[in-house]
């Protein structure tokens, strides 16, 4: 997929990131959200989003199931397209944080390299990218797809965790822990990346 577009030039604006900002009181970024299905990405995506709105900040939140309905509704679920939705995605939440906005990605993006594409769009630090690490075990017994059920049943191939891999990130930024009988509420899980926003400069 690289290198099909020749003799193009980049155009720059005098109106950039810098001057949006000013406007906004707050430093784009994209907090990129990995996990299981059914950790609670979306859940966590949207108390993020509703927090910072709250408190006068800019968000946009890109979900992995949403954008499948339009943008990446061409892309299966194998590992090559994986990594096509994910970085189609990384470069939408670039143009968002380029944009000035606080960009709130939720995709399961479960290969390790795929998400290090995505940071090295990004320049050093505003890609923040958070673990919501829920067990498989509770996720399965969450099953608000029923999507669990079909893939242990054969119907569905290639599920995450189940017949699929997914890569534990090494060296995130914020890892959200959620275990058996005991996981964060989605208020608890913003406030810790607010929190996070907040000690690094992100929001003024
Ligand atoms: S990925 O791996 O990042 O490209 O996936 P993503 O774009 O986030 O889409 C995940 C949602 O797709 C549904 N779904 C599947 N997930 C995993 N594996 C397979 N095979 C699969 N088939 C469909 C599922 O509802 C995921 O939603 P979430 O919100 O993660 O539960």
């Amino acid at each position: 997929t690289v290198g099909k577009s020749t003799n193009i030039l980049w155009h720059d604006c005098p109106i950039g990131q810098t001057e949006r900002q000013k406007l906004m009181n707050q430093k784009g970024c994209v907090v990129w959200i990995t996990g299981l299905s059914g950790s609670g990405k979306s859940t966590l995506a949207c108390a993020l989003s509703r927090e910072l709105h709250s408190r006068g900040h800019l968000t946009y939140v890109l979900d992995g199931d949403n954008l499948r309905h339009g943008l990446n509704r061409d892309l299966s679920f194998k590992a090559e397209d994986r990594a096509e939705n994910i970085r189609r995605v990384g470069e939408v939440a670039k143009l968002f944080a380029d944009a000035g906005l606080i960009c709130i990605a939720s995709l399961i993006s479960p290969y390790r390299s795929d998400r290090s594409a995505c940071r090295n769009l990004l320049p050093k630090s505003s890609f923040i990218e958070v673990f919501l690490n829920a067990p498989i075990e509770v996720c399965e017994a969450r099953d608000p797809k029923g999507l669990y059920k079909l893939a242990r049943a054969g119907k569905i191939k290639g599920f995450t965790g189940i017949d699929d891999p997914y890569e534990p990130p090494s060296d995130c930024e914020i890892v959200i822990q959620c275990k058996i009988g005991d996981c964060p509420s989605p208020k608890s899980m913003a406030d810790q990346v607010v929190s996070y926003l907040e000690v690094n400069g992100f929001l003024h």
